[in-house]
């Protein structure tokens, strides 16, 4: 009840200490292996290059970015989470849970966040299991097909959003 309540209360915790409104940049599933992982498809930067691009696009927007990667599922739901209360606003890329995941769909939805998806390939053009997202349901909107350009078009709308 007490752990409803903390996740219920928008109390001012998604500014950052300096102020900035805190934007989670959440990875899911292999994007650990960027640069590594088909490059051919995902190109051959990094995330940790990645990483680098949000933090200096944060800089420039006025956005406290915080970037985070998982492989598990429930790690991701739970940092949704703790976005309704944490961050003012979420960039996603969820990597294959974008076409599986209803519980990724439930977290977006409960967290009452605004989100931009994310994606460095343009799944439209892929395989036909690609080209439906359950993440889209609940985002403000998606980017696909510009690479890791796409995660600092993320920032730029969240940053007219926020
Ligand atoms: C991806 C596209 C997904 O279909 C794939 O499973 C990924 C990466 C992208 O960024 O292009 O892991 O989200």
């Amino acid at each position: 009840m007490a752990k409803a309540r903390k996740l219920a209360a928008k109390d001012g915790r998604q500014a950052s200490k300096a102020g900035k409104p805190v934007i989670y940049v959440l990875n899911g599933p292999n994007l650990n292996m960027l640069g590594l992982r088909q490059p051919e498809i995902y190109g051959r930067d990094t995330l940790a290059d990645v990483e680098k691009l949000c933090h200096k696009a944060g800089t420039r927007l006025g956005l406290a970015v915080d970037f985070r990667q998982s492989n598990l599922e429930g790690e991701l739901v739970t940092w949704i989470q703790q976005a309704r209360t944490k961050a003012a606003g979420i960039v996603l890329n969820a990597g294959a849970y974008t076409h599986t995941s209803v519980a990724l769909l439930d977290a977006l939805n409960a967290a009452e966040t605004p989100c931009v998806e994310v994606h460095l390939s343009n799944i439209h053009r892929r395989e036909n299991f690609r080209h439906h997202s359950y993440i889209s349901l609940a985002a403000k909107g998606m980017i696909c097909g510009f690479g890791p350009k796409g995660y600092v078009l993320a920032l730029e709308a969240l940053a007219d959003i926020v």
